[in-house]
Protein backbone atom coordinates (compact mmCIF):
# COMPACT_ATOMS: atom_id res chain seq x y z
CA UNK A 1 0.00 0.00 0.00
CA UNK A 2 3.14 2.29 0.80
CA UNK A 3 6.38 2.29 -0.88
CA UNK A 4 8.46 3.25 2.30
CA UNK A 5 11.67 2.40 0.94
CA UNK A 6 11.81 4.26 -2.39
CA UNK A 7 10.74 7.50 -0.66
CA UNK A 8 13.98 6.64 2.21
CA UNK A 9 16.54 6.26 -0.68
CA UNK A 10 15.34 9.99 -2.09
CA UNK A 11 16.37 11.27 1.06
CA UNK A 12 18.90 8.81 2.61
CA UNK A 13 21.94 10.65 2.71
CA UNK A 14 20.12 13.36 4.65
CA UNK A 15 18.42 10.85 7.07
CA UNK A 16 21.67 8.99 7.05
CA UNK A 17 23.66 11.68 8.10
CA UNK A 18 21.10 13.05 10.59
CA UNK A 19 20.94 8.96 12.20
CA UNK A 20 24.92 9.43 12.67
CA UNK A 21 25.19 12.51 14.29
CA UNK A 22 22.45 10.93 17.05
CA UNK A 23 24.64 8.17 17.59
CA UNK A 24 27.58 10.56 17.37
CA UNK A 25 26.47 12.37 20.17
CA UNK A 26 24.28 8.95 22.15
CA UNK A 27 21.70 10.99 22.68
CA UNK A 28 19.62 8.75 22.11
CA UNK A 29 16.57 9.81 24.16
CA UNK A 30 15.60 13.19 24.49
CA UNK A 31 18.24 14.53 22.61
CA UNK A 32 18.37 17.80 20.69
CA UNK A 33 16.17 16.67 17.67
CA UNK A 34 13.14 15.75 19.98
CA UNK A 35 12.99 19.40 20.94
CA UNK A 36 13.87 20.62 17.93
CA UNK A 37 11.15 18.42 16.41
CA UNK A 38 8.59 19.62 18.64
CA UNK A 39 9.32 23.04 17.92
CA UNK A 40 9.12 22.62 14.11
CA UNK A 41 6.20 20.66 14.11
CA UNK A 42 4.43 23.43 16.58
CA UNK A 43 5.12 25.91 14.25
CA UNK A 44 3.65 23.85 11.14
CA UNK A 45 0.69 23.34 12.80
CA UNK A 46 0.51 26.75 14.45
CA UNK A 47 -0.30 25.44 17.83
CA UNK A 48 1.70 26.09 20.99
CA UNK A 49 2.64 22.73 22.21
CA UNK A 50 3.49 19.74 20.71
CA UNK A 51 4.22 16.90 23.32
CA UNK A 52 6.33 14.29 21.57
CA UNK A 53 5.53 10.94 22.53
CA UNK A 54 5.63 6.42 21.71
CA UNK A 55 3.22 6.16 19.25
CA UNK A 56 -0.50 7.45 18.55
CA UNK A 57 -2.56 5.26 20.87
CA UNK A 58 -0.53 6.59 23.78
CA UNK A 59 -1.21 10.36 22.55
CA UNK A 60 -4.89 9.65 22.78
CA UNK A 61 -4.11 7.91 26.06
CA UNK A 62 -1.77 10.60 27.68
CA UNK A 63 -4.71 12.83 26.64
CA UNK A 64 -7.59 11.49 27.86
CA UNK A 65 -5.66 10.66 31.20
CA UNK A 66 -4.97 14.87 30.71
CA UNK A 67 -8.46 15.58 31.12
CA UNK A 68 -8.84 13.86 34.38
CA UNK A 69 -11.75 11.57 33.34
CA UNK A 70 -12.97 8.85 35.95
CA UNK A 71 -14.38 5.33 35.35
CA UNK A 72 -17.47 5.01 33.73
CA UNK A 73 -17.23 8.61 32.39
CA UNK A 74 -18.93 8.53 28.61
CA UNK A 75 -16.26 9.44 25.50
CA UNK A 76 -17.87 9.58 22.42
CA UNK A 77 -15.93 8.06 19.45
CA UNK A 78 -17.45 7.10 15.91
CA UNK A 79 -17.30 3.45 15.47
CA UNK A 80 -16.01 3.49 11.94
CA UNK A 81 -12.12 4.00 12.76
CA UNK A 82 -8.71 2.42 13.50
CA UNK A 83 -9.23 0.39 17.11
CA UNK A 84 -6.85 2.65 19.01
CA UNK A 85 -9.57 5.65 19.39
CA UNK A 86 -11.94 3.12 21.22
CA UNK A 87 -9.02 0.77 22.66
CA UNK A 88 -7.98 3.84 25.01
CA UNK A 89 -11.00 4.50 26.39
CA UNK A 90 -11.66 0.81 27.53
CA UNK A 91 -8.22 0.35 28.60
CA UNK A 92 -8.59 4.27 31.10
CA UNK A 93 -11.84 2.25 32.39
CA UNK A 94 -14.28 4.96 30.50
CA UNK A 95 -17.04 4.00 29.05
CA UNK A 96 -16.92 4.11 24.61
CA UNK A 97 -19.90 5.34 22.94
CA UNK A 98 -20.12 4.94 18.94
CA UNK A 99 -21.93 6.88 16.61
CA UNK A 100 -22.25 7.05 13.34
CA UNK A 101 -20.43 9.00 10.54
CA UNK A 102 -21.14 10.67 7.40
CA UNK A 103 -21.44 7.97 4.41
CA UNK A 104 -19.55 10.53 2.01
CA UNK A 105 -17.00 11.96 4.15
CA UNK A 106 -16.71 8.70 6.69
CA UNK A 107 -16.24 11.07 9.80
CA UNK A 108 -18.49 11.87 12.58
CA UNK A 109 -22.47 12.46 11.94
CA UNK A 110 -22.44 15.42 14.28
CA UNK A 111 -26.82 14.69 14.67
CA UNK A 112 -25.61 11.26 15.80
CA UNK A 113 -22.86 12.77 18.31
CA UNK A 114 -26.00 15.27 19.30
CA UNK A 115 -28.08 12.29 20.44
CA UNK A 116 -26.03 10.01 21.80
CA UNK A 117 -24.84 12.89 24.71
CA UNK A 118 -26.35 11.86 28.12
CA UNK A 119 -25.55 13.77 31.41
CA UNK A 120 -22.41 11.09 31.45
CA UNK A 121 -20.75 12.55 28.58
CA UNK A 122 -17.20 13.78 28.97
CA UNK A 123 -15.70 13.95 25.82
CA UNK A 124 -15.94 13.65 22.07
CA UNK A 125 -13.12 11.71 20.13
CA UNK A 126 -13.61 13.26 16.51
CA UNK A 127 -11.17 11.36 13.98
CA UNK A 128 -10.17 13.13 10.63
CA UNK A 129 -10.60 9.45 9.08
CA UNK A 130 -8.52 8.71 5.53
CA UNK A 131 -6.99 12.58 5.76
CA UNK A 132 -10.23 14.23 5.61
CA UNK A 133 -11.39 16.44 8.23
CA UNK A 134 -14.36 15.78 10.73
CA UNK A 135 -17.12 18.60 10.69
CA UNK A 136 -15.24 20.46 13.35
CA UNK A 137 -16.85 23.70 13.66
CA UNK A 138 -20.47 21.84 14.39
CA UNK A 139 -18.48 19.71 16.54
CA UNK A 140 -17.01 22.22 18.48
CA UNK A 141 -20.39 24.21 18.87
CA UNK A 142 -22.19 20.78 20.44
CA UNK A 143 -19.30 20.44 22.73
CA UNK A 144 -19.54 24.13 24.12
CA UNK A 145 -23.19 23.67 24.27
CA UNK A 146 -22.87 20.96 26.83
CA UNK A 147 -18.92 21.93 28.05
CA UNK A 148 -17.37 18.68 26.90
CA UNK A 149 -13.77 18.20 25.88
CA UNK A 150 -13.08 17.59 22.48
CA UNK A 151 -9.99 15.63 21.58
CA UNK A 152 -8.73 15.20 17.95
CA UNK A 153 -7.53 12.20 16.67
CA UNK A 154 -5.41 13.24 13.95
CA UNK A 155 -3.78 10.45 12.84
CA UNK A 156 -4.21 9.82 9.33
CA UNK A 157 -4.77 13.32 8.88
CA UNK A 158 -1.44 15.78 9.62
CA UNK A 159 -0.93 18.16 7.22
CA UNK A 160 -4.96 18.90 6.43
CA UNK A 161 -6.41 22.27 6.63
CA UNK A 162 -10.13 22.81 8.18
CA UNK A 163 -11.77 25.66 6.92
CA UNK A 164 -13.92 27.09 9.02
CA UNK A 165 -17.16 29.25 7.50
CA UNK A 166 -15.51 32.67 7.70
CA UNK A 167 -13.04 31.03 5.34
CA UNK A 168 -9.97 31.04 8.04
CA UNK A 169 -7.74 28.01 7.81
CA UNK A 170 -6.52 25.80 10.91
CA UNK A 171 -4.36 22.39 10.93
CA UNK A 172 -6.49 19.59 11.80
CA UNK A 173 -5.67 18.55 15.23
CA UNK A 174 -5.23 21.78 16.87
CA UNK A 175 -8.80 22.98 16.91
CA UNK A 176 -10.10 20.54 19.85
CA UNK A 177 -8.61 21.02 23.35
CA UNK A 178 -6.12 18.34 22.29
CA UNK A 179 -4.79 16.94 19.15
CA UNK A 180 -3.40 13.14 19.01
CA UNK A 181 -1.51 12.00 16.24
CA UNK A 182 0.54 9.12 14.87
CA UNK A 183 4.12 8.78 13.30
CA UNK A 184 3.80 5.08 12.01
CA UNK A 185 6.05 4.63 9.18
CA UNK A 186 3.29 4.28 6.90
CA UNK A 187 1.85 7.84 8.01
CA UNK A 188 1.56 10.90 5.55
CA UNK A 189 4.15 11.93 8.43
CA UNK A 190 6.04 8.29 9.03
CA UNK A 191 9.09 7.87 11.15
CA UNK A 192 11.37 4.66 10.52
CA UNK A 193 10.25 2.98 13.76
CA UNK A 194 6.87 4.39 16.28
CA UNK A 195 6.10 7.90 17.40
CA UNK A 196 3.43 10.30 18.06
CA UNK A 197 2.80 13.52 19.73
CA UNK A 198 0.23 15.38 21.54
CA UNK A 199 -0.91 19.07 20.87
CA UNK A 200 -2.79 21.56 22.24
CA UNK A 201 -2.89 25.53 22.75
CA UNK A 202 -3.37 25.19 26.80
CA UNK A 203 -0.19 25.70 28.66
CA UNK A 204 -1.06 24.15 32.17
CA UNK A 205 -2.65 21.03 30.54
CA UNK A 206 0.69 21.04 28.30
CA UNK A 207 2.65 20.52 31.16
CA UNK A 208 0.38 17.73 32.66
CA UNK A 209 0.39 15.81 29.69
CA UNK A 210 3.95 16.18 29.43
CA UNK A 211 4.44 15.19 33.14
CA UNK A 212 1.80 12.34 32.31
CA UNK A 213 4.10 11.25 29.81
CA UNK A 214 7.35 11.30 31.98
CA UNK A 215 6.13 8.69 34.76
CA UNK A 216 3.91 12.11 36.40
CA UNK A 217 7.05 13.77 37.01
CA UNK A 218 8.09 17.45 36.67
CA UNK A 219 11.62 17.07 38.73
CA UNK A 220 13.26 13.88 38.44
CA UNK A 221 12.08 11.19 40.74
CA UNK A 222 9.23 13.41 42.41
CA UNK A 223 6.53 11.77 41.11
CA UNK A 224 3.33 14.23 41.35
CA UNK A 225 0.43 11.82 39.64
CA UNK A 226 0.06 8.64 37.57
CA UNK A 227 1.45 8.68 34.47
CA UNK A 228 3.47 6.61 32.01
CA UNK A 229 6.49 5.97 30.01
CA UNK A 230 6.01 7.36 26.47
CA UNK A 231 8.63 8.84 24.90
CA UNK A 232 9.65 9.86 20.77
CA UNK A 233 13.28 8.55 20.64
CA UNK A 234 16.26 11.11 18.89
CA UNK A 235 16.63 9.19 16.00
CA UNK A 236 12.88 8.86 15.25
CA UNK A 237 12.73 12.89 15.78
CA UNK A 238 15.76 13.07 13.34
CA UNK A 239 14.01 11.60 10.58
CA UNK A 240 11.04 13.34 11.56
CA UNK A 241 12.78 16.54 11.12
CA UNK A 242 13.65 16.35 7.73
CA UNK A 243 10.42 14.26 6.53
CA UNK A 244 7.97 17.43 8.36
CA UNK A 245 9.93 19.91 5.79
CA UNK A 246 8.71 17.59 3.02
CA UNK A 247 5.62 16.65 4.36
CA UNK A 248 3.46 19.63 1.96
CA UNK A 249 4.78 18.05 -1.27
CA UNK A 250 4.25 14.58 0.12
CA UNK A 251 0.76 15.65 0.58
CA UNK A 252 0.78 16.87 -2.97
CA UNK A 253 2.42 13.94 -4.51
CA UNK A 254 -0.62 11.78 -2.47
CA UNK A 255 -3.25 14.38 -3.86
CA UNK A 256 -1.96 13.69 -7.10
CA UNK A 257 -2.72 9.92 -6.92
CA UNK A 258 -5.76 10.99 -6.02
CA UNK A 259 -6.44 13.00 -9.06
CA UNK A 260 -5.14 10.19 -11.19
CA UNK A 261 -7.37 7.80 -9.65
CA UNK A 262 -10.61 10.40 -9.80
CA UNK A 263 -10.50 10.42 -13.56
CA UNK A 264 -9.77 6.77 -14.24
CA UNK A 265 -12.84 6.33 -12.23
CA UNK A 266 -14.60 9.08 -13.44
CA UNK A 267 -17.83 7.99 -15.46
CA UNK A 268 -17.99 4.52 -13.21
CA UNK A 269 -21.28 4.53 -11.86
CA UNK A 270 -20.11 1.20 -9.43
CA UNK A 271 -17.66 3.36 -8.11
CA UNK A 272 -17.64 6.59 -5.58
CA UNK A 273 -14.87 8.47 -5.65
CA UNK A 274 -13.36 10.10 -2.38
CA UNK A 275 -15.76 12.98 -1.50
CA UNK A 276 -14.40 16.25 -0.25
CA UNK A 277 -16.03 18.69 2.15
CA UNK A 278 -15.99 22.47 1.87
CA UNK A 279 -14.69 22.91 4.90
CA UNK A 280 -11.78 20.52 4.47
CA UNK A 281 -8.70 19.41 2.64
CA UNK A 282 -8.06 15.98 2.30
CA UNK A 283 -4.00 14.46 2.68
CA UNK A 284 -5.45 11.47 1.24
CA UNK A 285 -3.76 9.00 3.91
CA UNK A 286 -6.20 6.39 2.14
CA UNK A 287 -8.11 6.56 -0.98
CA UNK A 288 -10.89 4.33 -0.30
CA UNK A 289 -13.95 3.88 -3.26
CA UNK A 290 -17.47 2.91 -1.90
CA UNK A 291 -18.44 0.34 -4.51
CA UNK A 292 -22.30 -0.21 -5.21
CA UNK A 293 -24.04 -3.29 -6.59
CA UNK A 294 -20.22 -4.49 -6.42
CA UNK A 295 -18.97 -7.72 -5.17
CA UNK A 296 -15.91 -5.98 -2.95
CA UNK A 297 -14.78 -9.12 -1.33
CA UNK A 298 -14.63 -10.40 -5.22
CA UNK A 299 -13.10 -7.44 -6.03
CA UNK A 300 -10.62 -7.46 -3.26
CA UNK A 301 -9.25 -11.32 -4.34
CA UNK A 302 -9.01 -10.38 -8.35
CA UNK A 303 -6.62 -7.70 -7.43
CA UNK A 304 -4.50 -9.66 -5.02
CA UNK A 305 -4.33 -12.37 -7.51
CA UNK A 306 -2.97 -9.63 -9.79
CA UNK A 307 -0.15 -7.96 -7.33
CA UNK A 308 -2.38 -4.92 -6.97
CA UNK A 309 -2.59 -4.38 -2.69
CA UNK A 310 -5.85 -3.28 -1.40
CA UNK A 311 -7.30 -2.96 1.86
CA UNK A 312 -10.46 -3.09 3.63
CA UNK A 313 -10.13 -0.39 6.20
CA UNK A 314 -12.03 -1.38 8.65
CA UNK A 315 -13.80 -4.49 8.74
CA UNK A 316 -15.17 -4.77 12.05
CA UNK A 317 -16.36 -1.46 13.30
CA UNK A 318 -16.10 -0.87 17.34
CA UNK A 319 -19.61 -1.96 18.13
CA UNK A 320 -19.20 -5.31 16.68
CA UNK A 321 -15.48 -5.64 18.47
CA UNK A 322 -15.47 -8.58 20.75
CA UNK A 323 -13.27 -6.97 23.01
CA UNK A 324 -16.07 -4.30 24.04
CA UNK A 325 -17.87 -7.35 24.84
CA UNK A 326 -17.81 -7.35 28.79
CA UNK A 327 -18.65 -3.42 28.43
CA UNK A 328 -22.26 -4.22 28.37
CA UNK A 329 -22.86 -2.13 25.09
CA UNK A 330 -26.19 -1.38 24.06
CA UNK A 331 -27.59 -2.63 21.00
CA UNK A 332 -26.51 -0.29 18.43
CA UNK A 333 -27.87 0.80 15.13
CA UNK A 334 -25.52 2.18 12.88
CA UNK A 335 -26.20 1.62 9.48
CA UNK A 336 -24.03 3.68 7.78
CA UNK A 337 -21.35 2.41 9.27
CA UNK A 338 -22.09 -1.46 9.01
CA UNK A 339 -22.62 -0.58 5.64
CA UNK A 340 -19.68 0.90 4.72
CA UNK A 341 -17.83 -2.07 6.52
CA UNK A 342 -19.20 -3.81 3.76
CA UNK A 343 -18.71 -1.73 0.71
CA UNK A 344 -15.00 0.46 1.25
CA UNK A 345 -12.10 -0.89 -0.47
CA UNK A 346 -8.78 1.70 -0.15
CA UNK A 347 -6.15 1.48 -3.13
CA UNK A 348 -2.82 2.16 -2.97
CA UNK A 349 -1.58 5.94 -1.95
CA UNK A 350 1.99 7.03 -1.26
CA UNK A 351 4.50 9.18 -2.40
CA UNK A 352 6.43 7.24 -4.89
CA UNK A 353 3.73 6.06 -7.36
CA UNK A 354 4.60 6.54 -10.86
CA UNK A 355 2.10 6.71 -14.14
CA UNK A 356 2.46 2.58 -15.05
CA UNK A 357 1.45 1.41 -11.09
CA UNK A 358 -1.38 3.79 -11.97
CA UNK A 359 -2.59 2.23 -15.25
CA UNK A 360 -1.89 -0.96 -13.61
CA UNK A 361 -3.79 -0.83 -10.93
CA UNK A 362 -6.85 1.52 -12.47
CA UNK A 363 -7.32 -1.38 -15.27
CA UNK A 364 -7.25 -3.92 -12.67
CA UNK A 365 -10.38 -2.49 -10.95
CA UNK A 366 -11.95 -1.62 -13.88
CA UNK A 367 -11.52 -4.75 -15.84
CA UNK A 368 -13.01 -6.29 -12.95
CA UNK A 369 -15.81 -3.98 -12.26
CA UNK A 370 -17.06 -4.05 -16.02
CA UNK A 371 -16.82 -7.53 -16.64
C1 LIG B 1 -7.14 6.76 13.41
C2 LIG B 1 -5.95 6.24 14.18
N1 LIG B 1 -5.87 6.49 15.49
C3 LIG B 1 -4.83 6.07 16.23
C4 LIG B 1 -3.80 5.35 15.66
C5 LIG B 1 -2.73 4.81 16.54
O1 LIG B 1 -1.43 5.13 16.20
P1 LIG B 1 -0.21 4.17 16.54
O2 LIG B 1 -0.26 3.00 15.63
O3 LIG B 1 0.99 5.04 16.32
O4 LIG B 1 -0.34 3.77 17.97
C6 LIG B 1 -3.82 5.09 14.29
C7 LIG B 1 -2.70 4.37 13.65
O5 LIG B 1 -2.72 3.40 13.01
C8 LIG B 1 -4.94 5.52 13.52
O6 LIG B 1 -5.02 5.27 12.21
Amino acid sequence: MVDTKLQYLKIKAEVDAAIHEVLDNAAYINGKPVQDFADQLSAYLDVKNTIPCANGTDALQIAMMGLGLEPGDEVITPSFTYIATTEVVALLKLNPVFVEVDPRTFCMDPVSLRKAITPKTKAIVPVHLYGHAAPMEEIMKIAAEFDLHVIEDNAQAIGCDYIFSDGTKKKTGTIGKIGATSFYPSKNLGAYGDGGAIFTNDDELARKLKMIANHGQQKRYYHEMVGCNSRLDSIQAAVLNIKLRKLDNYNASRKKVADAYNKAFAGTENILTPFVAPYSGHVYHQYTLVLQDVDRDALHKHLTENKVPSMIYYPVPGHHQEMFASFGLPAYNLAVTDWLTEKVISLPVHTEMDEEQLTYITTHVLNFINK
